[in-house]
């Protein structure tokens, strides 16, 4: 997979990428991730890539112009790249969109700044407007590299074969069998920490029991962090 991130900070996103399994995700050859400045498209003295809105108000919208130019370029040789812009206005980023952008071949991340985009940016070139959650960011940099990261992930064999992405968390509710559920809590050594002990039941070596365990551990961690996951009925 190939991924580009469009952004007038690249710095911000290339930390984070080049780290743990990000890093050897890209020197193994599953992907290759750049980080581009928005600047370069443009074509003035002052590389400017935002202006006062039409009619009033605060804050700036960036242009139309360096992103046009931008995706023109990145599309040259993967005419259907799939093009997503980061923004508070998108649709929320959750599990099943990850694992669907985890199938393409080409992802060009927009990332927006200020007050917004231009919104023929968005009619024109965007495929899929995603937000990270309710809440809003300076800008688009760290939301894309959540994307880039959750993505990512989900490539085969970029994670070791240890542990099936499927059982975590948020797993798909067709490969599961239920709908999604929270992780219970995991333990490791010490069996006795400061007094603290480990669920005996972790220590019996009973497998079936344990499943079970983890099972209603899932449940009731779901409906204290998170009971929307479970519908209002349960
Ligand atoms: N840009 C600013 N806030 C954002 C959010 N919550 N999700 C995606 N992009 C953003």
């Amino acid at each position: 997979m190939k991924i580009d991130i469009v952004t007038i900070f690249p710095d911000m996103c290339l930390g984070p990428l080049n780290e743990s399994i990000m890093k050897r995700a890209q020197e193994a050859g599953k992907v290759s991730i750049a980080a581009h400045d928005l600047r370069d498209w443009t074509t003035d003295r002052h590389r400017q890539v935002d202006d006062e809105p039409y009619g009033g108000g605060p804050g700036m919208v960036m242009k139309p112009e360096p992103f046009f130019a931008a995706v023109r370029d990145l599309k040259r040789d993967s005419p259907r790249a799939k093009v997503v812009l980061m923004t508070p206005q998108g649709q929320r980023f959750e599990q099943p969109v990850a694992r669907g952008l985890s199938n393409e071949e080409h992802l060009i991340i927009l990332c927006g700044h200020y007050e917004g985009v231009d919104h023929r940016v968005v009619e024109a070139l965007v495929d899929l407007e995603l937000s990270i959650g309710d809440y809003v960011l300076t800008n688009g940099a760290i939301a894309a590299v959540v994307v880039v990261d959750a993505v990512v992930r989900l490539i085969p064999g970029v994670l070791g074969d240890a542990r099936s992405p499927e059982e975590e968390s948020f797993a798909d509710p067709e490969v599961t069998g239920h709908g999604p559920l929270l992780e219970g809590p995991q333990f490791t050594r010490p069996a006795d920490f400061e007094g603290r002990q480990v669920p005996p039941i972790l220590l019996s070596g009973n497998h079936a029991k344990i499943a079970e365990w983890r099972h209603e551990q899932a449940v009731d961690r779901t409906r204290t962090n998170r009971p929307d996951l479970l519908g209002s009925d349960k």
